[in-house]
């Protein structure tokens, strides 16, 4: 029977038929230890010289890593084994011989990694890390569909821009200019008047020349927007959403976390509801422990990660100042010198996972805020029309997908939680 590694559970004590590739080798005179992997898992095969054909034994002694065979044993069931099963193999044949494989289980630079990504991602930890952010995908739709969102798909080449003009990637459209998107939100609002509530989930472009272990040039943004809800409504369906999310990766990834080495009692305190702080006693909050951070200042890595210390759960930093934040954020009524926004702080020092807010709903005010921020009325008069047709109270947010991953797993870099990661200096491969 022609099976997978993830479903050999069903085979216990038959015989089947595996394609995998050779992740790692031991091999004394009279057995040989092959791990084994096909994508779904990972499992050892024993090869007995005893009890396998000369050729075969030949193969399994001479099989460089990497190589791609089909393997043939019977299925045992093996308690110390990570995946619970192992194989007794009676036959192998080769497919393909694997030359001078680069990524030896010695141990490698980063950069080398990171120039042999193709083929980095076929390891144990990395492949334990691509599940993961499938889970989250998976938890994504699960999450939204059961809460009646509708899946909408905002535009990649934008004529305008959502989170300000200083990190736009530009490019030509015909004889027009044209950017990546950075956002797909002000899309979103047009779609939360047709459909109620919607979610995005697509790539998304900063050309960021920071340099840190949180930020990618590319990366990919779940981004929910939601007619007749306010701000606190809001930050329910974010916390709700979280929740999800890192409960799904608990039942689901726990051999992946256990690869990871994940401490995972951190994730299983993740419950609704969060705790919220304002920006406000957020600074005081810093000043105490003897920051040198002003009220109007916008918080750094450090500073976030100090706030989230004081917190077993995500927490949200509420009402940040309005010249710090996005044209399109609603004041706060009674003081119109912060808004109605919230930013979701991962605790272990994950930073920012989601930027949220209430929007402005009101024309006047918009208009206003163009001439502000310079904004264009060409360019963003559909966007104003939102505000024309049937206004309505709404509100938003992005979760970042590596972010969330980097923290699920537990990895201190987002180049480990995407596939290929688009970095300041790499585009390769
Ligand atoms: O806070 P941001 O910039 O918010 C927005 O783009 C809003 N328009 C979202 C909305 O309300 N619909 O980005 C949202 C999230 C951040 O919290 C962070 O998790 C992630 O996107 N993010 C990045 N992740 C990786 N690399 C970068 N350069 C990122 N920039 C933002
Ligand atoms: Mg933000």
């Amino acid at each position: 029977m022609k099976t997978t590694i993830a479903e050999v559970g069903k085979y216990v004590e038959k015989t089947v038929t595996i394609g995998a590739w050779l992740a790692n080798k031991r091999s004394s005179g009279k057995i040989a230890f092959l791990q084994l992997r096909d994508g779904t898992g990972f499992i050892q095969g024993v090869v007995v010289k005893a009890e396998v054909s000369e050729e075969s034994f030949k193969l399994a002694k001479e099989i460089t890593q990497e190589s791609s065979l089909y393997v043939t044993g019977t299925v045992r069931k093996d308690e110390r084994s990570p995946s619970g099963y192992e194989l007794t193999v009676e036959s192998l044949e080769v497919i393909h011989h694997a030359k001078d494989y680069p990524i030896t289980p010695k141990e490698h630079g980063t950069e080398f990694l990171m120039d042999h990504r193709h083929l980095w991602l076929r390891s144990k930890r990395q492949h334990a890390i691509m599940k993961v952010r499938n889970e989250i995908i998976r938890a994504t739709y699960e999450f939204f569909n059961e809460n009646g969102f509708s899946k909408v798909d905002p535009p990649i080449l934008t004529g305008s821009s959502a989170e300000g003009t200083t990190n736009l990637f530009h490019t030509k459209y015909f004889d027009e200019d044209a950017y990546l998107s950075q956002s797909g939100q002000l899309y979103m609002e047009a779609a939360a008047m047709a459909l109620g509530k919607v979610f995005s989930f697509g790539p998304t472009f900063r050309a960021e020349k920071s340099k840190t272990r949180r930020h990618l040039i590319e990366f990919w943004m779940i981004e929910p927007e939601m007619a007749f809800m306010d701000h606190e409504e809001s930050l329910e369906v974010q916390e709700n959403y979280v929740t999800h999310v890192v409960q799904s990766v608990l039942s689901n990834c726990q051999q992946e976390l256990a690869t990871l080495e994940r401490d995972t009692s951190k994730l299983e305190k993740v419950k609704s509801p969060f705790p919220r702080i304002s920006y406000d006693d957020a600074i005081e909050l810093l000043q105490k422990d003897g920051y040198e951070i002003k009220w109007g200042e916008d918080f750094g890595a450090p500073h976030e990660t100090a706030i989230a210390e004081k917190f077993e759960k995500p927490v949200f930093i509420t009402n940040y100042p309005a010249d710090i934040k996005a044209f399109y954020m609603k004041p706060h009524p009674e003081r119109p010198e912060v808004v109605l926004c919230a930013d979701l702080i991962a605790p272990e020092g994950y930073g920012e996972i989601i930027g949220g807010s209430q929007r402005i709903d009101d024309e006047e005010l918009m208009v206003k805020r163009y001439e502000e921020h310079n904004l264009s009325i060409d360019a963003y008069q559909w966007y104003l029309d939102l505000r024309k047709y049937g206004s309505v109270p709404h509100s938003g947010f992005g979760l970042g997908l590596e972010r969330t991953v980097a923290w699920m797993c537990g990895v201190e870099h987002v180049r480990e939680t995407i596939p290929f990661p688009r970095l300041l200096n790499r585009l390769y491969p």
